[in-house]
């Protein structure tokens, strides 16, 4: 279902109780901005503070629970590693799935992210896949044929009911964590090619169906320019959505 969302990847921050007084601070200050309109709001915490975040979220749904990777096998000896059923019965709604952080430092290749996706799937949790180019492959001229791989890799090779329980990121490399964001003319063009991508393999009905979000240096204060372009349906947050304030001031930017 397309829609507007807005997820916080809080990557490796955080403290037990600087996430939970993190979450009350969200809580407090979604609640006092309780339109009819909120996006779908999602957190996504390290392991170890999932289960305390999510009984301060609730079961309302929104805001969701999210994990930010999983081990590819169901379970077994996999020392240190965490399923995707272990996530889903913890409260985890959502996972992210081919960060350019884990596919950068962790070697995950398309390979790998297929299998976690289908493991996601099996185990229930919807996927916020990611996509995006390095400065080097902008520069060159190469991005849409970079991300048209990557989606065609990456997740072409679901069934058209497997897509369609799942949120696409676009996220340039060159962007997150670096303070230089796309424009949104950037961001809405890439953005378009995402949809008809999805599209030409799938049908019309499921592009126009699925939500696909910025990420990148997005903040308080570009949030609504970029949210405002027809074919960004929200945003992935990092840095930003680490303060109460600021995370919910982009959650409002609709
Ligand atoms: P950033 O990170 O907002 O800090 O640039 C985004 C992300 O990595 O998802």
């Amino acid at each position: 279902m397309r829609q507007n969302f807005v997820a916080g990847n809080w990557k490796m921050n955080l403290t037990l109780p600087e996430a939970q007084a993190l979450t009350i601070e969200l809580m407090e200050l979604l609640k006092a901005d309780l339109t009819a309109a909120r996006p779908q709001v999602v957190v996504c915490p390290s392991f170890p503070l999932l289960m305390a975040v999510g009984q301060l979220l609730g079961d309302s749904g929104n805001p969701a629970l999210g994990a930010q990777n999983f081990h590819q096998k169901e379970s077994g000896a996999y020392t240190g590693e965490v399923s995707a059923k272990q996530l889903q019965s913890v409260g985890c709604e959502y996972v992210i799935l081919g960060h350019s952080e884990r596919r950068q430092q962790f070697h995950e290749d398309d390979t790998l992210l297929a299998e976690k996706l289908k493991t996601a799937l099996t185990a229930g949790l919807k996927p916020i896949f990611c996509v995006g180019e390095t400065l080097e492959t902008r520069e060159a001229d190469e991005t849409f044929d970079y991300i048209g791989q990557q989606l065609a890799a990456g997740l072409f090779h679901l069934s058209k009911e497997e897509f369609g329980g799942l949120v696409i990121a676009y996220e340039p490399i060159w962007a997150i964590g670096t303070g230089r964001t796309a424009s949104s003319e950037q961001a809405q063009e890439v953005h378009a090619f995402i949809r008809a991508q999805v599209a030409a393999a799938y049908d019309a009905a499921t592009a126009a169906d699925t939500t696909i979000l910025y990420g990148g240096s997005c903040n308080a204060q570009n949030a609504r320019e970029l949210f405002s372009q027809p074919d960004v349906d929200g945003g992935l947050i990092g840095g930003a959505s680490l303060k109460s304030r600021d995370f919910v001031e982009i959650v409002k930017s609709f």
